[in-house]
């Protein structure tokens, strides 16, 4: 039996050992999955310790990720530009690092949700670490135009010069939007944790689009909310983020894909 452990403070609520255990099962896996809670100043020694007692990955999660980002000895380009690592494997070389938070994203848009982001008008609003983590993947997926916007504009510039050369961003302020339409919008701010949403100007959504919360709740999202309200033809909450950026964890490890559509419908229904 393998044994693998998400880390993160707090930790009780993670929904990652039950994601995982329903890989394992779904794939004949022969795994083990606890949830680890780390001291806020002993994370490098709690994965060492995991890691001398036969540990072969991890997943990271707040507040984590940056450190776990300077713990990697290798690292993936989608980690390093993310800034952040939310998965460790424990290799006989070293310490590999990843983040499958933006790829579990842009999956879950892709394949669940049947929305192709090429040659779509994308609106990413946030410039935090969620965004920042979102970037790359979407980029990848072709989009026409990735215009990114944040209540702190410089924020949004600076993300915009980290990725130049890499992926092409667009800022436009707060009050820059009236008059354009976006094929998908993707809330990657924090602002509906204290039930707050961006303003967005009417007329945002296209004819047919899809307004992403990369948050996820018990009910509607507020970002949900609202961009029903301004029209949006679709809308859909960040669980099946989270069953992405998992399953792609699990794909590191394991090297076998699980299906996340009945992991996901489990979540649903718990
Ligand atoms: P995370 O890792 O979740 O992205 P973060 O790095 O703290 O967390 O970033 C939070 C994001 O939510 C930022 O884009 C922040 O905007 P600022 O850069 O201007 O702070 C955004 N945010 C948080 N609360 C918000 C609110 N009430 N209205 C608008 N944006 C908000």
């Amino acid at each position: 039996t393998d044994r693998y452990a998400v880390i993160g403070n707090p930790i009780a609520h993670s929904k990652s050992p039950a994601l995982h255990a329903a890989f394992a099962r779904q794939c004949n896996q022969d795994i083990r999955y606890e949830a680890i809670l780390g001291p806020l100043d002993g994370f490098r020694a709690c994965v060492e310790t995991f890691r001398q007692a036969g540990g072969r990955g991890m997943n990271v999660t707040v507040p984590f990720k940056v450190e776990a980002l300077a713990l990697a000895d290798t690292l993936t380009e989608r980690a390093r530009l993310a800034q952040a690592v939310n998965t460790l494997r424990f290799d006989a070389d070293g310490i590999f690092g990843d983040n499958t938070d933006g790829i579990g994203l842009v999956n879950d848009i892709q394949q669940r949700l049947g929305f192709a982001i090429g040659g779509k008008r994308v609106l990413i609003l946030g410039a935090g670490g969620a965004a920042r983590g979102s970037v790359l993947p979407v980029a990848e997926a072709g989009p026409a135009r990735l215009v990114i916007v944040n209540r702190t504009q410089a924020r949004a510039e600076a993300l915009r010069e980290q990725f130049a050369g890499v992926a092409a961003v667009d800022v436009e302020p707060c009050d820059g939007l009236a008059g354009q339409h976006f094929d998908l919008v993707i809330n990657a701010t924090s602002a509906g944790l204290h039930g707050e949403s961006l303003p967005l100007p009417a007329g945002i959504f296209a004819p047919g689009a899809l307004a992403y919360d990369m948050v996820y709740g018990n009910t509607e999202t507020p970002f949900m909310a609202a961009a029903r309200a301004l029209g949006a033809s679709r809308v859909s909450d960040g669980l099946g983020m989270l069953v992405g950026q998992a399953a792609e964890s699990f794909f590191l490890w394991r090297g076998v894909r699980p299906d996340t559509a009945p992991v996901l419908q489990m979540l649903q229904g718990s």
